[in-house]
């Protein structure tokens, strides 16, 4: 027999138990969506250094609004997902517009529904930074909260609807941001994908897929893609590289690098070796050509990827 989820068991516990986070000693909601922004796509414990910097660089939308989008993407350098840079940018402009332009006056928009029209937020966004920041009673679902809600409920493959469901029946309205992060929090450290700390969870009563946890949910068949690329990397006589910033699309958009393509013109170049980078649903493979150039960049001045400093290494034998 399972018995009804106690919300105060898992509030209890995660007011003992939950990890001191930066993001949680404050209740500014542009600091709160900056965290959440970053905790999209990039684990906590590497996400808290890019918060750090942020936070100090960019205090307000506006101080982010006034700076140019290439100095997000330099602090953003390495965190993954530059899209979301961009789109965080374009957030702030558009939060700084005079509400007559559709803006917000400069101030961040506190209802879920305001929160949606910004770039880059989403349902999982606009609930999370509403109910931690301003106590608004909305569910946030993302895919922590998915799987703990399966395993309890003993669901292989819950839609999205249903989870929806789930996490509003559940949602401990007199608080739901620390409601929402409670849920995340057990999923993200007893609720785990692999191995969960089941004797350790404070709602494991309520539990109905606890005895074969891990079958809950079943895994997403995500087919990875793999991308060929060709790189020419050229050097001028003082050793710096030639850097070219990328367009407006693509998965590094914005960034600088060498030049890259499916398919370059590899005559009076050398081939020097290949570069592995793994996002998380494409393998990317680029071979990588030498060659010479008139003007190099200091790649220290510009927003790079993992990728570009990885091909650059390669380059200079480090
Ligand atoms: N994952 C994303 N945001 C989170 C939060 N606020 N608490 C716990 N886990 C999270």
């Amino acid at each position: 027999m399972v018995s009804k989820l106690s919300q105060s068991a898992l509030l209890a516990w995660y007011a003992e138990t939950k990890r001191d986070l930066p993001w949680r000693h404050t209740s500014d909601g542009w600091k709160i969506l900056l965290s959440e922004i970053l905790l999209q796509q990039t684990q906590v414990s590497r996400g808290i250094g890019y918060w750090l910097k942020l936070v100090e660089r960019f205090p307000t939308p506006q101080s982010m609004a006034e700076a140019e989008v290439d100095e997000v993407l330099l602090l953003w350098q390495g965190a993954g997902y530059y899209s979301r840079a961009r789109r965080l940018h374009a957030l702030a402009r558009q939060v700084c517009l005079p509400s007559s332009e559709g803006g917000f006056d400069g101030v961040l928009p506190t209802a879920s529904v305001q929160l949606l029209q910004l770039p880059g937020v989403g349902p999982y966004t606009a609930s999370a930074v509403a109910s931690i920041a301003y106590g608004e009673p909305v569910a946030c679902v993302d895919g922590n909260i998915r799987r703990v809600m399966a395993r309890q409920t003993k669901s292989v493959n819950p839609s999205v609807k249903e989870v929806d469901h789930w996490a509003e029946k559940h949602l401990f309205k007199p608080d739901a941001g620390d409601w929402n992060q409670a849920v995340m929090e057990l999923g993200a450290t007893v609720c785990t994908p692999k191995r969960p700390k089941c004797d350790d969870c404070p709602i494991a009563s309520s539990c109905s897929g606890r005895h074969e946890a891990t079958s809950y949910p079943e895994a997403k068949k995500v087919k990875r893609k793999r991308l060929d690329l060709m790189c020419e990397l050229r050097y001028d006589s003082s050793g710096l590289p030639q850097l070219v910033q990328r367009g407006e699309n693509g998965i590094l958009a914005g960034l600088w690098g060498p030049r890259m393509a499916e398919h370059i013109e590899i005559e009076s170049l050398e081939f020097i070796g290949e570069v592995k980078h793994v996002l998380s649903h494409r393998d990317i493979f680029v071979q990588v050509w030498l060659g010479h150039c008139q003007n190099g960049i200091d790649p220290e001045t510009v927003a790079l990827s993992s990728l570009d400093r990885k091909i650059l290494a390669l380059g200079t034998g480090n």
